[in-house]
């Protein structure tokens, strides 16, 4: 045995598993076990452990990838297996569904998916392993092609059939596709937009203070859209002394939408009301800094301590320019009322949400959330908007933002204020409208598909209190 105890696949103290594969089984299994993020948990293994980066891809590709598509690959080793999934060991199903997308989308060879898959199972699952060996070779007798037709039922209703072939909650398929609808999208574009989240997100990187991207600095391609981001490429590491981030490209869309949106009046005191972990509020302290010096006042509030600590590192750090604007960081609940009202001149709102357009940054999002849990919060975002109104001045704007593309989260929470005369819709995608071009999807409020765009999947409106 290598690495392991007892059969079981928890890391040894006595030693490490010896392979990728291995790792991305550890981790899997460990995620699971102490119902962890995965991300999370793959972060810290790897973080723990000093595996050549050729090593360290594959082991996240297989943690990831098979998680994003553990579904239709279930759905595949269950016919194989013979038995439904409840009956298989737990730790031997984590090991499957790998072997499965080792072998049904990453498209490795069948004999070498076999040999290797039961090597590892003689690891960690040792009496199972004539029942691994059974299912590989039931699963290898025929070419990915046809299992992924044989996915396709040929009684099902359209969302079944989309979300068995790639791997969604059905709840989720119909959410995007009226998202889609909201959006003013072509209902077409829902399997794209399903296939989109199940591959790898690219990196993009944000280089700050605001300065044209610099490929010498990042190492990387220049942005789509905003003239800060970067993709993250092979070059060289950031210069020492240059501001390099990690940011996706529609974050950084959605808070040049607040800050470019055109105002009348003073503009020196924003707000970021939910800021954790600090990344709009650093590129908005920045660019306040370029916009009103010194004079300018930053607000970053956050409910949780951790969180709002972050955006202090992330202020922290942007804080270097002698004449920049001044700032604070609070730890607390933007709904309770912590700001006198009408204090503000621009405050993003940039709401907690159930992250469905940046799922494939997080691959076990889309099994860990539930539909019933979207009333919760979208009550939650209906305050935390109604709070960012009541701070904002009269004139102000207030941007309300959500990686999410489920209208209940989105277009519907701001509806529902306006409806009531709280407040009053502006265009939040005219203000980075000559950023997007020709892919600016028409209507007022900004919408970022990941399909479309490459980033994450982002909603936008712009409001003023009414
Ligand atoms: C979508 S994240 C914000 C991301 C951030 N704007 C950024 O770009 O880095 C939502 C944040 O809202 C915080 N939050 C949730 N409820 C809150 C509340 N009632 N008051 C203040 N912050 C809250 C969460 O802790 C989380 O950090």
């Amino acid at each position: 045995m290598r690495g392991f105890d007892e059969g079981r696949c928890v890391p040894s103290m006595r030693g490490e598993p010896a392979a990728p594969r291995e790792h991305a089984l550890a981790v899997v299994i460990h995620a699971r076990q102490v119902n962890a993020y995965l991300t999370l948990a793959l972060r810290q293994h790897l973080g723990s452990r000093d595996l050549p980066s050729a090593a360290a891809a594959l082991v996240t590709d297989l943690v990831q990838g098979s998680t994003r598509q553990r579904s239709a690959i279930l759905s595949v080793i269950v016919e194989c297996a013979r038995r439904p999934a409840s009956e298989i060991d737990a730790d031997c199903r984590d090991l499957l569904c790998i072997a499965g997308y080792d072998y049904l989308v990453r498209g490795t060879p069948g004999y070498a998916v076999a040999a290797t898959w039961v090597d590892v199972a003689g690891h960690t699952v040792p009496r199972a392993r004539g029942f691994v060996n059974a299912v590989l070779r039931r699963l290898t007798e025929r070419p990915p092609a046809a299992w992924w037709e044989w996915l396709a039922l040929p009684q099902a209703t359209a969302t079944q059939t989309l979300a068995r072939r790639h791997s969604h909650p059905e709840w989720l398929v119909d959410g995007l596709r009226e998202g889609l609808a909201a959006a003013g999208a072509d209902p077409a574009e829902l399997e794209p937009l399903l296939m989109a989240n199940n591959r790898s997100p690219r990196v993009s990187l944000i280089v700050w203070p605001p300065g044209h991207p610099d490929q010498e600095v990042a190492g990387g391609e220049p942005g789509r859209y905003s003239p800060y981001a970067v993709t993250a490429g092979r070059g060289p590491a950031p210069a020492r002394g240059s501001a390099v981030g990690v940011q996706d490209e529609g974050s950084q869309l959605a808070a040049l939408a607040l800050v470019r949106a055109p105002m009348a009046g003073r503009d020196e005191r924003w707000c970021d009301a939910m800021a954790g972990p600090g990344g709009k509020a650093a590129l908005m302290l920045s660019l306040l800094s370029e916009r009103a010096g010194p004079a300018g006042r930053l607000l970053a509030a956050d409910r949780h301590w951790h969180r709002a600590r972050l955006t202090r590192t992330a202020l922290a750090r942007m804080a270097r320019a002698p004449n920049g604007a001044r700032w604070s960081v609070v730890c607390a609940d933007a709904r309770g009322g912590i700001w006198r009202p009408g204090s503000f001149d621009r405050v993003l709102c940039d709401v907690p949400c159930s992250g469905s357009g940046a799922i494939c940054r997080r691959p076990d999002a889309r099994w860990r959330r539930q539909p019933d849990e979207l009333p919760g919060l979208v009550a939650q975002q209906r305050d935390l908007l109604r709070a960012a109104l009541a701070a904002t001045r009269p004139g102000g704007l207030v941007l309300y933002s959500a990686c999410s593309l489920l209208p209940a989260e989105t277009v519907a929470v701001v509806d529902e204020v306006c409806a009531h005369g709280e407040a009053r819709r502006l265009s939040a995608s005219a203000a980075v409208a000559d950023l997007l071009g020709p892919d600016c999807l028409a209507g007022t409020d900004l919408w970022l598909l990941p399909h479309r765009h490459h980033t994450d999947g982002m909603f936008a409106a712009l409001l003023t209190p009414a």
